[in-house]
């Protein structure tokens, strides 16, 4: 398990265990966090699970690459540095205590 904090955009805090191996889609979706739509389920395919990484957990989630980045040109909301797409961030013990931010809207 780790511990994982969504802040959506208008302040609100969810604090949802979510466990090894599981993303952070996952665990936004198992727990009704709002500011997650993720209408493809985590097949890489809609930028509406976009989320900010907070800047003290980039330097070990890491920047979007790839797929993912080209992926993350569809969100509606901006992107940024820290910006990445949850069903592409597995949880590990070593991301326990991560926090994401969520943009006002996924469309
Ligand atoms: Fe569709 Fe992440 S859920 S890209």
């Amino acid at each position: 398990m780790a511990l994982v904090t969504y802040i959506e955009h208008d302040g609100r805090e969810y604090k949802v265990d979510v466990p090894s191996g599981e993303t952070v889609m996952q665990g936004a979706l198992n727990n009704m966090v709002e500011g997650i739509a993720a209408e493809c389920g985590g097949g890489l395919a809609c930028a509406t699970c976009h989320c900010y990484v907070d800047d003290a957990w980039m330097d070990r989630v890491g920047e979007a690459e790839g797929v993912e980045k080209e992926m993350l040109e569809a969100a509606s909301a901006e992107v940024k540095p820290s910006s990445r797409l949850s069903c592409q961030l597995t949880m590990t013990d070593e991301l326990d205590g991560l926090v994401v931010r969520l943009p006002e809207s996924q469309y």
